[in-house]
């Protein structure tokens, strides 16, 4: 069986100026440093992001950026590129957030230029994926990722996607406190990783880490964590706080 070592990574959104993200991942730091079998990410807003490097070095808490532009430089006003944040000490980056496509018009193609350009990078990304409510009541929750999931990767192939983490998010359950079921959640689960053996090739998909969002909290991160397909979690509102961020990353005992 393949092992794959769990991902518990926080979405801070926007949340916490520099000095506030140094606080908390100072605290972090010495909470979850006995957590070697778990990876622990953090994704603070770009404002944050070399305070944090700066406090996290020497730590193995790994550093993300929430969302990036696919171009490398330019007059793209109020936009990051993928080298800025390679720079500021990231190895991970959010791309595709069901928060940036609804409010911020991002599309499978635009999320697909920005993946290439992740690689392209050396950026580790976290490919959100996930469906609507009414998507779902309408029995079309395969169909819907399945499209997300052949858009977002167009062009590429496993050898590209050695680092890719996807992040399956049901829309109903961010920040709803409604997770998806482990039943619900395992089920999603096993379909995208046949999906990704059949779109790629099955070494891949029995190594890619499939992460799950929504409402992950203290109280439901066990049982989600059990299931066989889910490799870890994407947090939002549970990674701010430090105690309760490592609650989840020692959610195994
Ligand atoms: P939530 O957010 O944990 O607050 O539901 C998850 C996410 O948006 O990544």
């Amino acid at each position: 069986m393949t092992t794959r070592r769990s991902l518990i990574a926080g979405n801070w959104k926007m949340h916490k100026t520099g000095d506030e993200a140094v606080q908390t991942v100072q605290q972090l730091k010495t909470l979850v440093a006995d957590a070697g079998d778990v990876e622990v990410m953090v994704a603070p807003p770009f404002t944050a992001l070399t305070q944090v490097a700066t406090t996290l070095a020497g730590s193995t808490i790994a550093l993300g950026a929430q969302n990036m532009h696919w171009e490398a430089k330019g007059a793209f006003t109020g936009e990051i590129a993928p080298a800025m944040l390679v720079s500021a000490g990231c190895r991970y980056v959010i791309i595709g957030h069901s928060e940036r496509r609804q409010f911020f018009g991002e599309t499978d193609a635009t999320v697909n230029r920005k993946i290439h350009a992740a690689l392209a990078a050396g950026l580790s990304p976290v490919f959100c994926i996930g469906e609507s409510e009414a998507q779902r009541d309408a029995g079309q929750t395969f169909s819907v990722l399945d499209k997300q999931v052949k858009n977002g990767l167009e062009g590429l192939f496993s050898k590209d996607l050695q680092s890719l983490v996807v992040a399956y998010e049901p829309i109903w359950a961010i920040g709803t406190g409604k997770t998806a079921t482990n039943d619900q959640a395992q089920e999603v689960h096993a379909h995208l990783r046949r999906l990704m053996a059949e779109i790629l090739d099955n070494t891949l998909a029995q190594t890619m880490r499939i992460l799950y969002g929504g409402s992950v909290n203290p109280g439901n991160v066990k049982g989600l964590m059990a299931m066989p397909d889910l490799d870890g979690a994407l947090v939002g509102g549970a990674s701010l706080d430090p105690e309760t961020f490592s609650q989840l990353v020692h959610y195994q005992g």
